[in-house]
């Protein structure tokens, strides 16, 4: 018989999914930003254009994606994991983002997205689903800016590079 999956099983088999890192954006108030790195985001729907990004029940963000109901997604570079790890956190200032070099840009939809990322994608959220623990946010793509360069990976819990760089 199969033993029972534990959660750090679970983490470390979906860990070996090699992923990149976004940043989720939303004015708070305005002129006011806040932001969460996710990875659980992929692709949806080419007609409609659809992305979806799965957000924990508990994080600061969700009331505010389905308050405003549009947001930001920018696809980190090479060499941002201070970027990533600074948006992972729930204590956000100007002084940090000073710090790290963050500027955002408003798209023309009204949405905050991050500078200086490989792709900046403005969102509208059309649906949302309760899955466990989480939110999947549906959200139709309004406009991408794509910068380009390379990405910043995440496997086995792990930051990584594109190979060859
Ligand atoms: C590389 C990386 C990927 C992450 N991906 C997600 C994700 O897809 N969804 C999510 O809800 N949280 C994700 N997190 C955790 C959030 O960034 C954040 O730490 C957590 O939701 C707590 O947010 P809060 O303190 O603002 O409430 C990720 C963190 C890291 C470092």
């Amino acid at each position: 018989m199969a033993t029972a999956l534990t959660a750090r099983e679970f983490r470390n088999a979906l860990g070996q999914f090699a992923t990149g890192v976004t940043v989720i954006t939303v004015e708070r108030e305005p002129g006011s930003v806040f932001g969460m790195t996710a990875n659980a985001f992929t692709s949806v729907s080419l007609n409609p254009m659809l992305i979806l990004v799965c957000v924990d029940e508990r994080a600061k963000i969700l009331p505010m994606l389905h308050k405003k109901k549009s947001f930001g997604i920018s696809v980190l570079k090479h060499g941002q994991q201070a970027v990533s790890e600074y948006f992972a956190q729930a204590e956000q200032h100007s002084e940090a983002e000073h710090r790290l070099g963050l500027h955002y840009r408003w798209t023309p939809e009204g949405v905050p997205v991050l500078e200086d990322t490989v792709v900046q994608l403005s969102c509208t959220v059309v649906a949302t689903h309760l899955a466990g623990d989480h939110t999947i946010i549906v959200a139709r793509v309004e406009d991408a800016e794509i910068p380009g360069g390379e990405p910043l990976l995440f496997f086995r819990g792990e930051y990584r590079q594109v190979a060859g760089q």
